[in-house]
C-alpha cells in the first residue's frame, strides 16, 4: 500500500519524507488555506519536495472552468494530478483532461457506483471519503470494499485512494480491503508507528543493558 500525506504543511511533508513514508500528497483548498501560503506557490513547493503524485484541486463548477483550471494546474509541475469533484461536470472534465494526457483524481466519492463512473471517465485515482461517511453513521469502508470488487471484476486500473482518513484503523481496514493508497493526516502516520509496549520494551532493554558489567 502506498502512503500519501493529506496536508499542505511543508514541515510535515519534510518529516514524512525523512522517515521514508511519502509516496504522494493530496491537498484541497481547505488544507492550502490552512498553510497560509499562495495556492500556486504551495503546489510548486510540494511538487519539488515529493517525487510522487501531488493532487491539486479545481474550484470551478463548470466543465469550461475546470478544464482550463486543470491545464493550468498540470503545468505547475510534472507530478501534479488534477482533482475534480464527482459531479457530471467533474467527470466530463476528467475525460477531457485524461485525453490531454493529464492524470485526474476524482474526489468527493461516496458510493461505489460513483467510483465506477469515475473509472469509466478515465480517472487515474478515485478518492472515496471514508471519514465523512462514518461521521454520518454510514460505513465508509464498505464503499472501499465494493469499489475494489468492482474494479477487479472488470480489470479497471483506476487506483483506489482512500481519503478522509481519521485514524490508524481506517488505514488498517483500507489495507485489508486491498486499496492501493491511503492518504492521511501526519498525525495518523505517526500514530501508526507508536505503541506503548514498544516504548516500555525499549526502556526495559536499555535499563537492563546498563546493569551488564562493563570490562
Ligand atoms: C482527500 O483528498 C481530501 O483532501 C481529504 O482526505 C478530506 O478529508 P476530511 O474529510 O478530513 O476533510
Amino acid at each position: 500500500m502506498k502512503f500519501f500525506l493529506d496536508t499542505a504543511d511543508l514541515k510535515e511533508l519534510r518529516e514524512a519524507k525523512e522517515m521514508g513514508f511519502l509516496d504522494g500528497v493530496t491537498t484541497n483548498p481547505t488544507l492550502i488555506a490552512r498553510s497560509g501560503l499562495p495556492f500556486d506557490e504551495t503546489i510548486r513547493e510540494i511538487c519539488a519536495l515529493c517525487e510522487g503524485p501531488v493532487s491539486a484541486e479545481c474550484v470551478g463548477a463548470s466543465f469550461n472552468e475546470m478544464f482550463e483550471e486543470g491545464k493550468t494546474l498540470a503545468a505547475l509541475a510534472n507530478n501534479v494530478v488534477v482533482k475534480v469533484p464527482l459531479t457530471r461536470e467533474g467527470l466530463k472534465t476528467c475525460r477531457a483532461l485524461t485525453r490531454e494526457g493529464i492524470r485526474v483524481n476524482v474526489t468527493l466519492c461516496f458510493t461505489s457506483l460513483q467510483a465506477l463512473m469515475a473509472a469509466k471517465a478515465g480517472a487515474a485515482f478515485i478518492s472515496p471519503f471514508v471519514g465523512r461517511l462514518d461521521d454520518r453513521g454510514e460505513r465508509g469502508m464498505e464503499v472501499v470494499e465494493q469499489i475494489r470488487t468492482i474494479y477487479d471484476n472488470y480489470g479497471l486500473s483506476t487506483e483506489v485512494l482512500v481519503a478522509s482518513i481519521r485514524h490508524p484503523i481506517h488505514v488498517l481496514d483500507a489495507a485489508l480491503a486491498g486499496a492501493d493508497i491511503s492518504t492521511m493526516p501526519f498525525d495518523t502516520l505517526t500514530k501508526m508507528i507508536q505503541h506503548p509496549l514498544t516504548d516500555l520494551g525499549v526502556e526495559a532493554f536499555l535499563r537492563d543493558y546498563q546493569r551488564i558489567p562493563k570490562r
